[in-house]
């Protein structure tokens, strides 16, 4: 069965890619993925405050980090994408470049603004994301992939106004921090929880509405742990589907019960390749448009309390 995709521009065995996580600090789990046929791996995020703080049980050493891509890139054959996270553009520039240097393939930029002032608008935001990215394009050749919340007003503006910087894929999409409330200490605690399968509905929808519309590959990350929510991605268009709370769950093998349960679902359907279903169920190409916007909602919401009535 030919599983094989294209995304940044590299030849992928398959859809099959672990995302950034912690999973990704050690080179013997980068080796264990890649046996268990992960198509490349996302290193976790190089942090620019993990750099600079003063906290020593929070700092890291970029050089470490660095180094960790060098020894991944010897220890395997699968492309290695860096990620990075930094607070200033000179951040940005210079460790986008010295990622490059390490030897990295790609660099996934882990852009995650929270903008809490009200005085800041939406377009100031946007044009900070732009700006940042355009000066990481001229600062490195190798492909870049953004990974973005879906918090804009307009997203798909969004997602243009990047393909057109170059950029060559976008992650959709970023789980940013959710704070909890600890009722019996009053605090306001970071609450840190894997996702569950639901969450691939997000990608899924705007997925399907950007496939044919970018340059840019589409990578989906958020709630993908079987073989199904790989297919149906793919069909909305997604190039690779990403992988972390499902292998930190129930472990980097599977990586393997996945692949295998996406060919027996391929040849079951008698689909001779993962590039056959690419995009078939995405806005441009399913049989029904209007099923990715809100005319359906109202649709749905009427077939909800059908099948729910409420008791008056
Ligand atoms: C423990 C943990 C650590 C993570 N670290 C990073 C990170 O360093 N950089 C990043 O871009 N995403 C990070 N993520 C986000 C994941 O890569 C992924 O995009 C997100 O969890 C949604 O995918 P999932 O549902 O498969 O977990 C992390 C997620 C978890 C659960």
């Amino acid at each position: 069965m030919d599983l094989t995709t294209k995304y940044l521009g590299l030849s992928l065995r398959s859809p099959l890619v672990p995302s950034a996580s912690p999973l990704s600090e050690k080179t013997d789990n980068i080796r264990a993925m890649e046996q268990a046929g992960a198509a490349a791996v996302v290193f976790h995020s190089l942090f620019e405050e993990q750099i600079e703080t003063s906290a020593p049980e929070f700092r890291v050493d970029p050089n470490t980090y660095l180094q960790n891509i060098a020894q991944a890139k010897r220890a395997v054959g699968i492309p290695i994408i860096g990620s990075l996270n930094c607070t200033t553009l000179g951040g940005w520039i210079s460790y986008a470049r010295r990622i490059t240097e390490a030897g990295a393939d790609a660099l996934e930029l882990n852009i995650y603004r929270i903008p809490t002032r009200p005085e800041v608008t939406g377009s100031t935001t946007e044009s900070i994301y732009i700006e940042t990215v355009r000066s990481i394009r001229a600062a490195t050749k190798i492909p870049l992939a953004v990974k973005l919340s879906p918090y804009f007003s307009s997203f798909a503006n969004m997602a243009i106004s990047l393909d057109d910087l170059n950029v060559d894929g976008l992650v959709l999409f970023n789980r940013f921090y959710q704070p909890d409330i600890d009722l019996e200490k009053l605090e306001v605690t970071p609450n840190f929880t894997l996702s569950t399968p639901a969450d691939m509905r997000l990608p899924l929808h705007w997925i399907g509405i950007l496939y044919g519309k970018l340059r840019a590959s589409l990578a989906a990350t958020s709630g993908i742990y079987q073989a199904q929510d790989v297919i149906k991605l793919v069909m909305a268009g997604a190039d690779v589907t990403m992988l972390c709370s499902a292998l930190m769950r129930h472990g980097i093998t599977h990586l393997q019960r996945i692949e295998m349960e996406l060919i027996a679902w391929l040849e079951q359907h008698q689909r001779k390749s993962m590039a056959e279903i690419k995009g078939i169920m995405s806005q441009q190409n399913c049989p029904d448009p209007s099923a990715f916007e809100r005319a359906q909602y109202v649709r749905g919401l009427s077939g909800y309390t059908s099948l729910f009535p409420m008791r008056r």
